[in-house]
């Protein structure tokens, strides 16, 4: 007989991280996790569990009502009272980018690009494009892996010195090296993910973690 499988708590909230384990999140990273997964289906399944983490964490975004005309009469309906702005982090976090807007298809979007000098081991910056305006709106910066935790602290700093107050941080797979870095600088700055994995190897990968997600997604 087939197990009929156990429930699980579908948020765990732990020192300012949140571990979405909803079933249909943790599915669809199985696949992804899957070095069987083709790239084409890693790419559709990463957009629509990133779609599906981001219904989970915008639960607390605030409201405003709005009056809209039905067919019939007019109706009190709401929508989102602050912008929201998206900053995928080059390149992986792009693929994300379009999960979250099949959601929020108004967001606007900045882009940053970072890399870590394998001497000085220190984040550059190779292209950085954000919005204005930034103090009012709900930051969300994206990229799939939070591994050593340089590149996501160090764009969170850039959103910050562009006058963002309220940015969340969303991966997909974190290692807890990348979080206690991440944490260091940003100790008040939420990190959502679906998973919180062993540990990097001394490659900086994540384990058990899914691969080099931009190798996947773009075939390199
Ligand atoms: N970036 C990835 O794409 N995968 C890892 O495991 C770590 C960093």
């Amino acid at each position: 007989m087939q197990a009929r499988g156990k429930r699980i708590p579908y948020s765990v909230a732990m020192d300012n991280i949140t571990i979405v384990r909803h079933p249909l999140i943790q599915a669809k990273l199985t696949k992804l996790r899957d070095r069987n997964t083709e790239r084409f289906q890693f790419r559709v399944i990463l957009e629509e569990l990133t779609a599906l983490m981001v219904y989970e964490i915008t639960r607390g975004f605030p409201l405003r009502e709005v009056q809209v005309q039905t067919p019939l009469e007019s109706a009190q309906g709401g929508e989102l009272a602050r912008p929201v702005v998206l900053v995928p982090i080059l390149r992986a976090g792009i693929v994300m980018l379009d999960g979250v807007l099949s959601l929020i298809p108004n967001a606007r979007v900045g882009h940053i690009g970072v890399f870590r000098d394998p001497e000085s081991l220190q984040p550059v910056e190779y292209y950085v494009k954000l919005p204005p305006n930034l103090t009012d709106a709900l930051v969300i910066v994206v990229d799939p892996m939070l591994a050593t935790g340089g590149t996501a602290a160090h764009a969170v700093s850039m959103v910050k010195e562009r006058g963002a107050s309220d940015v969340s941080f969303l991966c997909l797979v974190a290692a807890p090296e990348g979080v206690r870095a991440f944490r260091s600088t940003h100790p008040r700055v939420p990190i959502y993910a679906a998973a919180l994995d062993r540990q990097l190897d001394e490659h900086g990968y994540i384990l058990p973690g899914l691969g080099d997600a931009g190798d996947r997604l773009f075939g390199t």
